[in-house]
């Protein structure tokens, strides 16, 4: 990229719960690895004392990341503070004086999408979008049109090679791994298709409910939050054509083409439910009708997969924290030698990276009869590997949008959930540290029962390259 890089970080909705949890740790860890030069001003409406801010970030690190002093200290000496109203023209003029004469500032968009337009506009009526660049947090917008409404603000004052929406998904290892092992493996690429796929699973298992972000919750849920954007990025992977070449592009124009096939879900495709207790939380109206959990059958219509269920279900309050993939195949002609089994490719991305495939083998012992057999690679992140939001951060910086959401994908991906935005779908009870409501087994029926993701049982080797490649029988994973 030739683009010169950013020469100042602001984020706005500094004392909010995504740059507690995701941006100060994202910071220390630029900050170690000598990634991070550039003044980082923290704008909220908190009016604290740039001694409180500072606190904040070393709490931050101390909670979600891992703290070091050394490193602290030089990230807390960047840290500077403004205090204002995102209405007020003098919040802007405030800011400005702070950035003192910087030129290409690149501006974090952490606050709620209802004040994404206010923040917009000061900037670009004070000048402060001049050469600047805008980092957005999903979701863009609340639905279909107000994409395209939020887009038209953005536009005023940015360019769109000066936008950078983040999906963090993008930014995981394991969800780009995705493309790498359908795309770089021959033996896959034959029978990823309507001739061989049964049926294609996403679980996104979440053990928290909102911890305190039930405001935030309350505007959004789970369809809006995690199905529209993170769910339909890894359909996307799941099931795009080969990209002409490597690049940003191709793989977006891919990414669209998956979107725009398919079929806008109905309140038939659909269950909704919401846990017990969700309606007690701080910021949750009594009778709230928001989705905590939400189950859907997508159809894809492509010559690729016509007739496939893609079924994905994503929930707060789950008994575990994972997001797994499914991928199962059709039967073999000899069934009788393993009768009720097939081939399946699951895909761990979340907490640990794993690509498993399910086999059949001969079980020992005079019979001629198969035995379903796992084998396995898996990769636990951890060392001086890159979380999702150091690699974001540190792309927007340098200007490159490989790995940001367009606006045509933002809009086709709206256009899938449009139908079923809404309270049109009832919303069903269920239990926290259950699998959602029972009535979810409705948008598997007639295909399989759902994939509940589960620990793998099987003792990893410590240290090394953190990889295990094994053969392991499926009982030894439950
Ligand atoms: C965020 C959602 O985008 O993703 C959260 O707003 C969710 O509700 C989070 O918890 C999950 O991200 P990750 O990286 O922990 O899978």
């Amino acid at each position: 990229m030739s683009t010169p890089p950013t020469d100042a970080l602001v984020f706005f909705g500094a004392t909010g719960d995504l740059v507690y949890k995701k941006i100060f740790p994202a910071l220390q860890a630029m900050e170690r690895r000598g990634r991070l030069k550039v003044p980082v001003i923290g704008v909220a409406r908190s009016g604290w004392t740039i001694e409180q801010f500072r606190t904040r970030a070393r709490k931050s690190i101390e909670e979600h990341g891992s703290f070091d002093a050394a490193t602290f200290a030089r990230l807390a000496e960047r840290l500077r503070y403004v205090s204002g109203d995102y209405g007020q023209p003098a919040t802007y003029a405030a800011l400005r004086e702070v950035l003192n004469g910087s030129l290409r500032p690149l501006h974090y968009l952490a606050i709620p999408p209802s004040v994404f337009s206010k923040v917009i506009d000061g900037l670009g009526q004070s000048g402060g979008a001049r050469d600047a660049r805008v980092i957005l947090e999903k979701p863009f917008g609340r639905d279909l049109l107000s994409a395209r409404a939020l887009s038209v603000v953005l536009h005023t004052f940015f360019e769109e090679d000066r936008i950078f929406r983040i999906d963090h998904y993008l930014g995981k290892e394991a969800v780009q791994n995705i493309l790498v092992f359908r795309f770089a493996n021959t033996f896959l690429e034959p029978v990823w298709n309507r001739d061989f796929v049964e049926s294609v699973q996403i679980t996104m298992a979440e053990s928290l409910g909102v911890e305190g972000r039930g405001g935030f919750y309350e505007e959004s849920g789970a369809i809006r939050d995690v199905i529209q954007n993170h769910m339909l990025q890894i359909v996307g992977f799941l099931a795009m054509e080969s990209p002409l070449t490597t690049s940003h592009q191709s793989i977006r124009d891919e990414q669209v083409k998956v979107f725009r096939s398919i079929r806008p879900l109905g309140s038939g495709d659909l269950v909704r439910g919401q846990f017990r207790g969700y309606r007690e939380e701080k910021g949750v109206a009594r009778d709230s009708k928001v989705e905590t959990f939400a189950a859907a059958r997508l159809h894809i219509d492509s010559a690729r997969w016509d007739g496939v269920p893609f079924l994905i279900r994503a929930g707060k309050r789950l008994p575990t924290t994972m997001t797994e993939v499914l991928v199962t195949l059709k039967r073999p002609a000899f069934s009788t030698l393993c009768p009720g089994e097939a081939n399946y490719v699951r895909l761990r991305l979340s907490p640990d990276v794993t690509i498993a495939i399910g086999a059949l083998v001969k079980r020992s012992g005079q019979e001629l009869i198969g035995e379903p057999t796992e084998l396995k690679v898996l990769h636990r992140p951890g060392g001086d590997e890159m979380e999702a939001y150091e690699r974001l951060l540190g792309d927007a910086m340098a200007g490159d949008g490989t790995l940001f959401a367009s606006q045509d994908e933002v809009e086709a991906a709206w256009a899938v959930v449009q139908p079923i935005l809404g309270t049109g779908t009832p919303v069903r009870e269920y239990e926290p540290g259950s699998w959602g409501p029972p009535e979810s087994a409705r948008i598997t029926e007639g295909v399989c029962s759902w994939n509940c993701p589960a620990a793998d049982a099987l003792a990893t080797k410590e240290g090394g390259d953190q990889k295990l490649i094994e053969g392991v029988s499926r009982q030894q994973r439950t």
